[in-house]
Protein backbone atom coordinates (compact mmCIF):
# COMPACT_ATOMS: atom_id res chain seq x y z
CA UNK A 1 0.00 0.00 0.00
CA UNK A 2 1.22 3.63 -0.58
CA UNK A 3 2.66 5.55 1.75
CA UNK A 4 0.37 8.54 2.08
CA UNK A 5 2.41 10.91 4.24
CA UNK A 6 4.41 13.02 1.68
CA UNK A 7 3.55 10.83 -1.67
CA UNK A 8 1.56 12.85 -4.64
CA UNK A 9 -1.78 11.50 -5.54
CA UNK A 10 -1.65 11.36 -9.12
CA UNK A 11 -3.27 8.56 -10.53
CA UNK A 12 -5.71 6.00 -9.25
CA UNK A 13 -3.13 3.11 -10.42
CA UNK A 14 -1.45 4.03 -6.98
CA UNK A 15 -4.20 3.15 -4.99
CA UNK A 16 -5.04 -0.66 -3.79
CA UNK A 17 -7.96 -1.75 -2.09
CA UNK A 18 -6.43 -1.30 1.27
CA UNK A 19 -5.50 2.38 0.20
CA UNK A 20 -8.66 2.56 -0.92
CA UNK A 21 -10.29 1.47 2.27
CA UNK A 22 -7.62 3.71 4.55
CA UNK A 23 -9.13 6.42 2.65
CA UNK A 24 -12.72 5.95 3.01
CA UNK A 25 -12.17 5.01 6.33
CA UNK A 26 -10.54 8.52 7.33
CA UNK A 27 -13.22 10.03 5.28
CA UNK A 28 -15.84 8.98 7.13
CA UNK A 29 -13.95 10.32 10.80
CA UNK A 30 -14.36 13.50 8.54
CA UNK A 31 -17.67 14.01 9.04
CA UNK A 32 -17.93 16.03 11.66
CA UNK A 33 -16.16 18.76 10.50
CA UNK A 34 -17.59 18.73 7.11
CA UNK A 35 -21.13 18.91 8.78
CA UNK A 36 -20.19 22.00 11.03
CA UNK A 37 -21.17 19.92 14.08
CA UNK A 38 -17.34 20.45 15.08
CA UNK A 39 -14.04 22.08 14.19
CA UNK A 40 -10.70 20.98 13.86
CA UNK A 41 -7.15 23.47 13.73
CA UNK A 42 -5.24 19.95 12.75
CA UNK A 43 -3.85 22.22 9.86
CA UNK A 44 -3.44 25.55 11.75
CA UNK A 45 -0.46 27.85 9.57
CA UNK A 46 -0.50 25.12 6.83
CA UNK A 47 -1.19 26.49 3.10
CA UNK A 48 -3.15 24.81 0.20
CA UNK A 49 -1.92 26.23 -3.34
CA UNK A 50 -4.54 25.51 -5.09
CA UNK A 51 -3.86 25.58 -8.72
CA UNK A 52 -6.38 25.33 -11.33
CA UNK A 53 -5.06 26.12 -15.05
CA UNK A 54 -8.57 25.07 -16.27
CA UNK A 55 -12.11 25.71 -15.77
CA UNK A 56 -13.57 24.05 -12.19
CA UNK A 57 -16.24 24.76 -9.82
CA UNK A 58 -16.68 21.94 -7.33
CA UNK A 59 -13.12 20.45 -7.53
CA UNK A 60 -11.39 23.77 -6.74
CA UNK A 61 -14.01 25.43 -4.30
CA UNK A 62 -14.43 21.81 -2.59
CA UNK A 63 -9.99 20.85 -2.51
CA UNK A 64 -10.17 24.59 -1.02
CA UNK A 65 -13.23 24.30 1.70
CA UNK A 66 -11.80 20.76 2.75
CA UNK A 67 -8.22 22.32 3.87
CA UNK A 68 -10.17 25.47 5.23
CA UNK A 69 -12.32 22.65 7.46
CA UNK A 70 -9.21 21.38 8.40
CA UNK A 71 -7.88 24.97 9.84
CA UNK A 72 -5.23 25.73 7.06
CA UNK A 73 -5.24 28.58 4.51
CA UNK A 74 -5.53 28.29 0.67
CA UNK A 75 -4.06 30.26 -2.04
CA UNK A 76 -5.34 30.29 -4.95
CA UNK A 77 -4.52 31.18 -9.29
CA UNK A 78 -7.23 30.52 -11.65
CA UNK A 79 -6.59 29.83 -15.59
CA UNK A 80 -3.28 29.85 -17.21
CA UNK A 81 -3.49 33.38 -18.70
CA UNK A 82 -3.11 34.98 -15.48
CA UNK A 83 -0.62 32.66 -14.48
CA UNK A 84 3.57 32.98 -15.70
CA UNK A 85 2.64 29.95 -17.80
CA UNK A 86 1.09 32.21 -20.51
CA UNK A 87 4.62 33.73 -20.48
CA UNK A 88 6.50 30.28 -21.23
CA UNK A 89 7.57 29.32 -17.70
CA UNK A 90 7.99 25.50 -17.69
CA UNK A 91 5.32 23.50 -15.57
CA UNK A 92 8.55 22.55 -13.53
CA UNK A 93 9.91 25.99 -12.58
CA UNK A 94 6.52 26.88 -11.77
CA UNK A 95 5.54 23.82 -9.81
CA UNK A 96 9.36 24.63 -8.15
CA UNK A 97 8.26 28.11 -7.20
CA UNK A 98 4.68 27.64 -5.81
CA UNK A 99 5.91 24.66 -4.28
CA UNK A 100 7.88 27.29 -1.97
CA UNK A 101 4.81 29.23 -1.02
CA UNK A 102 3.04 26.14 -0.12
CA UNK A 103 2.38 22.66 2.27
CA UNK A 104 0.79 20.83 -0.43
CA UNK A 105 -0.19 21.57 -4.15
CA UNK A 106 -3.92 20.56 -5.91
CA UNK A 107 -3.94 21.23 -9.20
CA UNK A 108 -5.96 21.14 -12.71
CA UNK A 109 -4.51 21.59 -16.06
CA UNK A 110 -5.76 21.00 -19.56
CA UNK A 111 -3.44 18.32 -21.02
CA UNK A 112 -2.99 14.99 -19.98
CA UNK A 113 0.50 14.27 -17.98
CA UNK A 114 0.75 17.90 -17.09
CA UNK A 115 0.02 17.36 -13.29
CA UNK A 116 2.54 14.54 -13.22
CA UNK A 117 5.37 16.49 -15.15
CA UNK A 118 4.62 19.58 -12.63
CA UNK A 119 5.25 16.91 -9.58
CA UNK A 120 8.14 16.39 -10.58
CA UNK A 121 9.29 20.34 -9.65
CA UNK A 122 7.07 20.14 -6.35
CA UNK A 123 9.11 20.27 -2.71
CA UNK A 124 5.53 19.27 -1.95
CA UNK A 125 3.17 16.89 -2.13
CA UNK A 126 0.87 17.51 -5.74
CA UNK A 127 -2.83 15.94 -5.85
CA UNK A 128 -3.94 15.86 -9.41
CA UNK A 129 -7.35 17.76 -9.88
CA UNK A 130 -7.73 16.50 -13.68
CA UNK A 131 -5.59 16.52 -16.30
CA UNK A 132 -7.21 17.06 -19.67
CA UNK A 133 -8.92 13.51 -20.62
CA UNK A 134 -6.24 11.45 -18.47
CA UNK A 135 -7.44 11.22 -15.00
CA UNK A 136 -9.17 12.20 -12.01
CA UNK A 137 -8.32 10.58 -9.29
CA UNK A 138 -10.13 12.84 -6.40
CA UNK A 139 -13.33 12.44 -8.43
CA UNK A 140 -13.48 8.42 -8.77
CA UNK A 141 -12.58 8.37 -5.36
CA UNK A 142 -15.57 10.47 -4.55
CA UNK A 143 -17.39 8.07 -6.87
CA UNK A 144 -16.64 4.98 -5.53
CA UNK A 145 -17.40 6.16 -1.95
CA UNK A 146 -20.48 7.45 -3.08
CA UNK A 147 -21.51 4.09 -4.96
CA UNK A 148 -20.38 1.79 -1.78
CA UNK A 149 -22.78 4.53 0.37
CA UNK A 150 -25.65 3.93 -2.18
CA UNK A 151 -25.28 0.37 -2.70
CA UNK A 152 -25.34 -0.33 0.93
CA UNK A 153 -28.13 1.39 0.92
CA UNK A 154 -30.36 -1.05 -0.89
CA UNK A 155 -28.27 -3.80 0.89
CA UNK A 156 -25.91 -4.19 -1.90
CA UNK A 157 -22.40 -4.25 -2.94
CA UNK A 158 -19.88 -2.84 -5.61
CA UNK A 159 -18.95 -6.80 -6.24
CA UNK A 160 -21.70 -8.15 -8.76
CA UNK A 161 -23.27 -4.98 -8.94
CA UNK A 162 -24.06 -3.50 -12.65
CA UNK A 163 -23.02 -0.25 -13.64
CA UNK A 164 -23.85 1.52 -17.06
CA UNK A 165 -21.03 4.63 -17.99
CA UNK A 166 -22.82 6.36 -20.83
CA UNK A 167 -22.41 9.60 -22.77
CA UNK A 168 -18.40 11.12 -23.59
CA UNK A 169 -16.51 8.02 -22.58
CA UNK A 170 -13.44 9.20 -24.57
CA UNK A 171 -12.74 12.30 -23.36
CA UNK A 172 -14.80 11.96 -19.85
CA UNK A 173 -11.61 11.49 -17.59
CA UNK A 174 -14.07 10.62 -14.45
CA UNK A 175 -15.02 7.33 -16.01
CA UNK A 176 -11.53 6.25 -17.13
CA UNK A 177 -10.30 6.68 -12.94
CA UNK A 178 -13.26 5.17 -12.21
CA UNK A 179 -13.40 2.00 -14.30
CA UNK A 180 -10.16 1.53 -13.46
CA UNK A 181 -10.74 1.60 -9.62
CA UNK A 182 -13.76 -0.35 -10.51
CA UNK A 183 -11.71 -3.33 -11.53
CA UNK A 184 -10.35 -4.11 -8.69
CA UNK A 185 -13.62 -5.35 -7.35
CA UNK A 186 -14.89 -8.64 -8.45
CA UNK A 187 -17.72 -9.17 -11.13
CA UNK A 188 -19.04 -6.20 -12.47
CA UNK A 189 -20.72 -6.21 -15.82
CA UNK A 190 -19.80 -2.52 -16.88
CA UNK A 191 -22.24 -1.31 -19.96
CA UNK A 192 -20.71 1.19 -21.86
CA UNK A 193 -22.96 3.68 -23.80
CA UNK A 194 -21.28 5.72 -25.95
CA UNK A 195 -21.24 7.42 -29.85
CA UNK A 196 -18.98 4.69 -31.63
CA UNK A 197 -16.51 8.08 -31.72
CA UNK A 198 -16.79 8.70 -28.32
CA UNK A 199 -15.94 5.21 -26.91
CA UNK A 200 -14.17 3.90 -23.99
CA UNK A 201 -10.49 3.79 -24.73
CA UNK A 202 -9.45 0.80 -25.63
CA UNK A 203 -5.82 0.74 -22.61
CA UNK A 204 -9.04 0.96 -20.00
CA UNK A 205 -11.52 -1.38 -21.66
CA UNK A 206 -8.59 -4.00 -21.45
CA UNK A 207 -7.48 -3.19 -17.63
CA UNK A 208 -11.61 -4.14 -16.98
CA UNK A 209 -11.72 -7.47 -18.90
CA UNK A 210 -8.30 -8.33 -17.81
CA UNK A 211 -9.83 -8.88 -14.44
CA UNK A 212 -12.22 -10.51 -15.04
CA UNK A 213 -15.01 -8.16 -15.22
CA UNK A 214 -18.18 -8.53 -18.28
CA UNK A 215 -18.11 -5.88 -20.74
CA UNK A 216 -21.09 -4.84 -22.96
CA UNK A 217 -20.74 -2.15 -25.40
CA UNK A 218 -23.11 -0.32 -27.61
CA UNK A 219 -24.36 3.12 -28.41
CA UNK A 220 -28.15 2.20 -27.02
CA UNK A 221 -29.23 3.45 -23.98
CA UNK A 222 -32.44 1.69 -23.48
CA UNK A 223 -31.03 -1.77 -22.74
CA UNK A 224 -28.97 -0.89 -19.78
CA UNK A 225 -30.75 1.79 -17.55
CA UNK A 226 -31.91 -0.83 -15.35
CA UNK A 227 -28.52 -0.94 -13.87
CA UNK A 228 -27.99 -0.88 -10.18
CA UNK A 229 -25.75 2.57 -10.74
CA UNK A 230 -26.36 4.84 -14.09
CA UNK A 231 -23.11 7.05 -14.35
CA UNK A 232 -23.95 9.86 -16.87
CA UNK A 233 -21.40 12.09 -18.33
CA UNK A 234 -21.27 15.34 -20.54
CA UNK A 235 -20.05 15.93 -23.28
CA UNK A 236 -16.60 17.40 -22.99
CA UNK A 237 -16.99 20.34 -25.59
CA UNK A 238 -13.75 21.63 -24.10
CA UNK A 239 -12.03 18.44 -25.68
CA UNK A 240 -13.35 19.19 -29.45
CA UNK A 241 -12.01 20.98 -32.39
CA UNK A 242 -15.23 23.06 -31.64
CA UNK A 243 -19.06 23.46 -30.11
CA UNK A 244 -19.95 22.37 -33.44
CA UNK A 245 -18.29 19.25 -33.24
CA UNK A 246 -19.68 18.34 -29.82
CA UNK A 247 -23.00 19.86 -31.02
CA UNK A 248 -23.23 16.70 -33.06
CA UNK A 249 -23.27 14.23 -30.04
CA UNK A 250 -25.60 16.18 -27.38
CA UNK A 251 -29.07 15.19 -26.68
CA UNK A 252 -28.56 11.08 -27.82
CA UNK A 253 -28.86 9.73 -24.19
CA UNK A 254 -31.17 11.60 -22.58
CA UNK A 255 -32.72 10.92 -19.22
CA UNK A 256 -35.44 12.50 -17.77
CA UNK A 257 -38.23 11.29 -15.05
CA UNK A 258 -40.86 10.01 -17.47
CA UNK A 259 -37.89 7.43 -19.06
CA UNK A 260 -36.48 6.54 -15.43
CA UNK A 261 -40.50 5.30 -14.72
CA UNK A 262 -40.20 3.66 -17.47
CA UNK A 263 -37.36 1.58 -17.58
CA UNK A 264 -35.07 1.90 -14.73
CA UNK A 265 -35.44 0.07 -11.66
CA UNK A 266 -36.94 1.34 -9.09
CA UNK A 267 -33.82 1.68 -6.89
CA UNK A 268 -31.27 2.45 -9.77
CA UNK A 269 -29.07 5.15 -8.65
CA UNK A 270 -28.25 8.23 -10.78
CA UNK A 271 -24.83 9.82 -10.89
CA UNK A 272 -22.99 12.16 -12.90
CA UNK A 273 -19.57 14.06 -11.87
CA UNK A 274 -21.12 17.68 -12.75
CA UNK A 275 -20.92 19.86 -13.63
CA UNK A 276 -24.48 18.45 -16.03
CA UNK A 277 -25.38 20.69 -19.12
CA UNK A 278 -28.68 22.36 -18.48
CA UNK A 279 -29.37 24.23 -21.70
CA UNK A 280 -32.57 22.80 -23.32
CA UNK A 281 -30.81 21.48 -25.99
CA UNK A 282 -28.67 19.57 -23.96
CA UNK A 283 -31.29 16.65 -23.19
CA UNK A 284 -28.87 15.16 -21.02
CA UNK A 285 -30.31 15.02 -17.71
CA UNK A 286 -33.24 16.64 -17.04
CA UNK A 287 -33.59 18.68 -13.57
CA UNK A 288 -37.32 17.04 -13.58
CA UNK A 289 -35.01 14.36 -11.93
CA UNK A 290 -33.93 16.82 -8.83
CA UNK A 291 -37.17 15.38 -6.81
CA UNK A 292 -36.08 11.41 -7.74
CA UNK A 293 -34.57 10.37 -4.04
CA UNK A 294 -32.25 8.10 -6.23
CA UNK A 295 -30.70 11.41 -8.03
CA UNK A 296 -27.00 10.98 -6.03
CA UNK A 297 -25.81 13.87 -7.84
CA UNK A 298 -25.48 16.34 -4.55
CA UNK A 299 -24.40 13.44 -2.54
CA UNK A 300 -21.56 13.11 -4.91
CA UNK A 301 -20.33 16.31 -4.29
CA UNK A 302 -20.89 16.24 -0.49
CA UNK A 303 -18.86 13.39 -0.12
CA UNK A 304 -16.00 15.24 -2.34
CA UNK A 305 -15.47 17.26 0.41
CA UNK A 306 -14.89 14.20 2.84
CA UNK A 307 -12.54 12.54 0.40
CA UNK A 308 -10.40 16.06 -0.22
CA UNK A 309 -10.24 16.20 3.66
CA UNK A 310 -9.39 12.80 3.86
CA UNK A 311 -6.50 13.43 0.87
CA UNK A 312 -5.16 16.23 2.90
CA UNK A 313 -4.63 14.86 6.56
CA UNK A 314 -3.30 11.47 5.03
CA UNK A 315 -0.48 13.08 2.54
CA UNK A 316 0.26 15.55 5.16
CA UNK A 317 0.43 13.08 7.85
CA UNK A 318 -2.23 13.83 10.33
CA UNK A 319 -5.32 12.05 10.23
CA UNK A 320 -4.51 10.34 13.49
CA UNK A 321 -3.97 13.92 15.20
CA UNK A 322 -7.75 15.57 13.79
CA UNK A 323 -10.09 15.09 17.03
CA UNK A 324 -6.95 15.73 19.27
CA UNK A 325 -7.05 19.85 17.60
CA UNK A 326 -10.71 19.98 17.97
CA UNK A 327 -13.08 22.52 19.72
CA UNK A 328 -16.90 23.20 19.62
CA UNK A 329 -19.02 25.56 16.62
CA UNK A 330 -20.09 28.23 18.03
CA UNK A 331 -22.32 29.89 14.84
CA UNK A 332 -25.54 29.12 13.38
CA UNK A 333 -25.29 25.96 10.97
CA UNK A 334 -28.23 24.51 8.71
CA UNK A 335 -26.38 21.20 8.61
N1 LIG B 1 -16.64 17.15 -11.34
C1 LIG B 1 -15.79 18.17 -11.63
O1 LIG B 1 -14.60 17.97 -11.87
O2 LIG B 1 -16.38 19.40 -11.60
P1 LIG B 1 -15.61 20.77 -11.84
O3 LIG B 1 -15.15 20.80 -13.27
O4 LIG B 1 -16.61 21.84 -11.55
O5 LIG B 1 -14.45 20.81 -10.89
Amino acid sequence: MIDFTGSHILSVNQLDRDAIATIFSTANTMLPYAQRRKRTKVLDGAILGNMFFEASTRTRVSFGSAFNLLGGFVRETTGISSSALSKGESLFDTARVLSSYADVIAMRHPDSGSVAEFAQGSLVPVINGGDGSNEHPTQALLDLYTIEKELAANVQSIDNMHIAMVGDLKFGRTVHSLSKLLAQYKNITFSLISPKELAMPDGIISIIENAGHRVIITDVLEGSLNADILYLTRIQEERFPSPEEANKYRGQFRLNQQIYTQHCKSNTVIMHPLPRDSREEANELDVDMNLNPNLAIFRQVENGVLIRMALFALTLGVADQVQQHESEVNWFSHK
